[in-house]
């Protein structure tokens, strides 16, 4: 059996492609496409390699699924039965997360945007940790707990050093001389953890290191001002796990760690939130050829509505219908949004032959595709989820509204 994509669900035998163990066949054949399809066993698989290479690595580890990536009950669901915890950062995702069972103490809540009725949620649930962009929450959030006789922990995220980036607390003199001030006054919370975030898709021990540096930093800068900071978050931004395999992911943790252990970072515990590596490589998309064009375009019946660019997926395509002849000739693929903006991929290498009605796969689509999906007026795709031989579908756009959460 041949893999491809570098992913062990995903193989060919015969002329005929394998998702986990359902042919293509049974897929396209029995749906129409567009269809998107997850398969649990690699979920699974990907969740307990991670854990199983940072528990190795790190004592005090605790990993916190990042709803964003997909928040899919269905696959949160399979998340939370791996002993994970949870990254929100609505109420509507802290709702989800309590509803499908993750326990509020493994529960961390906290985005650019912290209103009132979140605050309260989390408050009254006891959520782990609150985490705050914007140093006016820290009010906010006080007032909140005093309201409900509760204390609640709270982590601050730290803008990144990255080029260009905003989100987060930039620290300087004036900001922490008030911030010591004012949490003198503050009785019902309790700043305990960092954060700090850096980019997604990272592949690049450089970026981890400035990461850590500027934890170490802005730690040190509180420390001046009487806030010990027990833990660190080093936030997610790991890349799909076939792009990042085993051998590598342990070669990155270690490196992470040596930093950690070179700049004498102490800490009690240390997070992570991946998204992108649980299910990034876990969903895939199966399209039709609508259109083919004389200079090798072909237009899908997807495009950018539900496949975004925004998402920053390693899109992988193969012609489903001609999976055993070679693809390595140039074509170009456009979506069927009605502007010439909606590109998938250009001088992509695909089969020679191109017809209408051809099958296509698109793999990595697992992580922030729905997230980011602009709904521009077409019909929503099936979504399907697979374990071993079984096919269980999560959505329905012909019965079921909309995967949104409400
Ligand atoms: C604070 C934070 N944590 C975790 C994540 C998840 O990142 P990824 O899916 O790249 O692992 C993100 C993504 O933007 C984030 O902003």
């Amino acid at each position: 059996m041949k893999k491809i994509a570098g992913n062990p669900y995903l193989k060919i035998e015969n002329d005929h492609i394998f998702l986990d163990n359902v042919s293509g066949e049974e897929i396209f054949n029995h749906y129409d496409t567009p269809i998107l399809v997850f398969l649990e066993n690699r979920i699974r698989e990907n969740v307990t390699s991670f854990k199983e290479v940072f528990q190795r690595i790190f004592e005090n580890f605790e990993c916190f699924y990042s709803f964003k990536a997909n928040y899919l009950p269905e696959i949160c669901k399979i998340i939370q039965s791996e002993d994970v915890g949870a990254e929100v950062i609505s109420l509507l995702e802290l709702k989800l997360a309590l509803k499908l069972g993750f326990s509020p103490n493994r529960v961390i809540v906290g985005g650019p945007y912290l209103p009132k009725d979140l605050i309260e949620k989390c408050v009254q649930n006891s959520v782990k940790e609150i985490i705050v962009y914007n140093l006016n929450d820290i009010a906010k959030i006080n007032q909140i707990a005093k309201n409900l006789n509760k204390t609640q922990n709270i982590c601050i995220r730290v803008i990144s050093k990255k080029f260009n980036t905003r989100l987060g607390i930039d620290f300087n003199e004036r900001n922490l001389q008030e911030l010591k001030k004012e949490y003198q006054t503050y009785k019902n919370i309790k700043i305990t953890t960092i954060l700090s975030h850096y980019s997604t898709q990272m592949n690049n021990i450089e970026h981890f290191k400035t990461n850590v540096q500027s934890l170490v930093q802005n730690i040190r800068n509180l420390k001046n001002i009487g806030i010990e900071i027990e833990n660190i978050n080093l936030g997610g931004g790991f890349p799909e796990a076939v792009i990042m395999k085993k051998e590598r992911l342990i070669q990155v943790v270690s490196s992470i760690k040596k930093i950690i252990d070179d700049s004498n970072l102490k800490y009690k515990k240390i997070y992570f939130e991946p998204g992108r590596y649980f299910v990034g490589d876990s969903g895939f998309f199966i399209a039709e050829i609508i259109k083919t064009t004389e200079n090798r375009w072909i237009f899908l019946n997807l495009g950018n509505n539900i496949c975004p660019k925004f998402a920053r997926n390693t899109l992988r395509f193969y012609n489903l219908s001609k999976i055993n002849q070679a693809h390595k000739f140039k074509t170009s693929i456009a979506g069927i949004i009605p502007t010439d903006q909606d590109v998938l991929a250009k001088n992509y290498y695909f089969t020679e032959n191109l017809d209408e009605g051809d099958y296509v796969l698109i793999t990595n689509v697992g992580a922030y595709s729905l997230t980011f999906s602009n709904r521009f007026p077409y019909s929503l795709p099936i979504i399907l989820l697979l374990k071993d031989r079984s096919i269980k579908p999560i959505f329905d756009p012909s019965s079921d509204m909309d995967f949104s959460l409400h």
